[in-house]
């Protein structure tokens, strides 16, 4: 019997440990890690200078508000704007939460500018982009979002029918929300 809510189709295989690119289960039998659990733990497992650094900072301090001022934070955004395109950095605890703050960045933009209307987001039917009420909409499937009433705001394609992207269409989009997993 398990205490875990059953809102996963859990896989009956479970690890112990990880190195690199690799997973171990408890018999010793070693997996390469495609699903990087899914696609977040792009570092790996277990890197020595990653244990010492997390370690090292378990020592110091565990977790602070976004209320004050955060100097290590402030150190990596920086390290991430100067290495990457953006201007700008914000940190989210899930992919789910980086899909929403995307959300909104994009209908605050039209509003800002004078176009409040602009809220609808075009999104791939049947994708997937979270386990937040939004995101499910987001995913325009019947299957994440049978029993949880009703959010709007986002409208959904087939991937095949490009033809929605007529210029006429697209004024009415905030923004396409376009990364999708079919299969
Ligand atoms: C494309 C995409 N968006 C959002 C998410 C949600 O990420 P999280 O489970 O960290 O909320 C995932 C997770 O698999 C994803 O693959």
């Amino acid at each position: 019997m398990s205490y875990l809510a059953k809102n996963y189709n859990r896989k009956k295989i479970s690890f112990v440990r990880g190195k690199g690119s690799y997973l171990y289960t408890a018999s010793g039998i070693k997996y390469l890690d495609f699903v990087q659990g899914i696609a977040v733990n792009c570092l790996g497992h277990a890197h020595p200078r990653l244990v010492e650094t997390i370690n090292k900072q378990s020592k110091k301090l565990w977790h602070v508000s976004n209320a004050f001022q955060i100097p290590e934070g402030e150190k990596l955004a920086k390290k991430l704007c100067q290495k990457t395109f953006a201007d700008y950095v914000i940190f989210q605890n899930s992919g789910a939460e980086a899909t929403e703050a995307a959300i909104k960045v994009a209908r605050r933009y039209f509003y800002s500018i004078g176009k409040p209307n602009k809220t609808r987001i075009l999104c791939v039917k049947n994708s997937f982009h979270g386990r937040t009420l939004a995101t499910i909409f987001a995913s325009g499937s019947k299957k994440m979002t049978e029993g949880f009433g009703h959010v709007g705001g986002f409208r959904s394609f087939h991937f095949w029918r490009s033809q929605i992207f007529r210029k006429k269409d697209n004024q009415k989009y905030s923004c396409n929300y376009d990364r999708t997993y079919n299969g």
